[in-house]
């Protein structure tokens, strides 16, 4: 029988609450502990989602001897110093998106984790998704030929959110870019790899940060259009066209739950009925790598997310650009 892993979860917030949901539906996972800055919400969130302790001293859940992975779910800003922490103190990581705000605190988490020999993982949960593994298997299997297009977005509106809420606070580490924009960089990153040159553009909001933000990516032989925003609503579908077809992920592609093959007179469907809240299958990988006692995962490296954040960074670069 497979091991259970013992987790604990460190800012509880929306997407630690999706997240706890899914935890509970995976039968090699337990809920040792949470913690979060507030006592009133460590201990309602235990209740809910069936943890043994609560802790409003994010130390105190580092320290507790019987978990082994933190899911570190706070705000940008503090991934790194969260990591670290947590890293200090001999626990494995699996941290949100985007694991550091620049690749100087990228390079420093993964430096640690190795020096503590620690798991670290970047909570890219669209790597597990099975609709995009079976898009980056037919591609690489030469079912659309050569790949030469990819299209990939991430928006809705959100205009009309306080200018304190995480994606405008410069603070939080705001910005569509860090918060959305990773995702179309992922994908083009997965299907074609690290492009020779980027352009991009973006329209800033009243906070400073970025609100839209567009982006091509030249290869070799192949380009991608990607955008990221909150100024506008979107079926945020992604696709890739290759020399002898196409390839549709539906949207939100980020969490697909069907891909499409289209070939002259042919068309493939293959359906991946998401289980839970699409969480499930990046826990299941996190509990396979713990438990086999790897210090990182195959499908997604400490290089691969150094590389995304390399690639946010030269697009940082050309936002800067005027
Ligand atoms: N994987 C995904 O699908 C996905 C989706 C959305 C967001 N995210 C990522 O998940 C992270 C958290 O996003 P979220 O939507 O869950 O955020 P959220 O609900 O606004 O806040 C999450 C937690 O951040 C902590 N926090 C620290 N400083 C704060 C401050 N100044 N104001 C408010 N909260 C603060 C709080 O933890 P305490 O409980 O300890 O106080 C809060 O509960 C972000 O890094 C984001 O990029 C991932």
């Amino acid at each position: 029988m497979a091991k259970t892993i013992k987790w604990g979860i460190a800012g509880l917030g929306n997407i630690a609450r999706k997240f706890a949901g899914d935890l509970k539906g995976v039968a090699q996972a337990e809920l040792i502990g949470v913690a979060s800055t507030s006592r009133d919400r460590a201990k309602a969130f235990q209740k809910e989602f069936d943890g043994q302790k609560a802790y409003d001293k994010y130390e105190d859940l580092y320290r507790d001897p019987e978990i082994e992975v933190i899911y570190i779910a706070s705000l940008n800003q503090n991934h790194k110093a969260m990591t670290m922490a947590a890293l200090e103190a001999g626990k494995g990581v699996l941290c949100e998106k985007p694991l550091g705000l620049n690749t100087k605190e990228i390079k420093a988490m993964v430096a640690l984790a190795k020096k503590q020999n620690c798991f670290l993982m970047e909570a890219l949960w669209s790597r597990f998704n099975p609709a995009i593994q079976k898009a980056k298997q037919w591609i690489e299997e030469g079912y659309i030929g050569e790949p030469k297009f990819l299209y990939a977005e991430f928006s809705f509106y959100r205009l009309n959110i306080d200018s304190s809420h995480r994606l405008l606070d410069p603070k939080k580490g705001g910005g569509v870019l860090l918060d959305l924009g990773v995702y179309p960089l992922f994908l083009a990153y997965l299907i074609l790899g690290r492009p020779k040159n980027i352009v991009a553009q973006s329209i800033l909001g009243s906070t400073g940060v970025d609100v839209q933000t567009s982006m091509i990516l030249q290869y070799e032989n192949a380009q991608a259009v990607l955008y990221s925003g909150i100024a506008n609503e979107s079926d945020n579908h992604a696709r890739v066209g290759g020399t002898e077809g196409e390839i549709l992920l539906h949207g939100f592609w980020h969490n697909a739950q069907k891909v499409e093959l289209k070939k002259i007179g042919a068309t493939t469907q293959e359906d991946f009925p998401s289980e839970g809240n699409g969480y499930v299958p990046q826990i299941k990988e996190v509990n396979c790598c713990i438990a086999a006692g790897k210090k990182e995962s195959e499908l997604w490296s400490h290089q691969d997310a150094l590389e995304l954040g390399q690639m946010v960074e030269q697009v940082f670069e050309k936002i800067k650009e005027k």
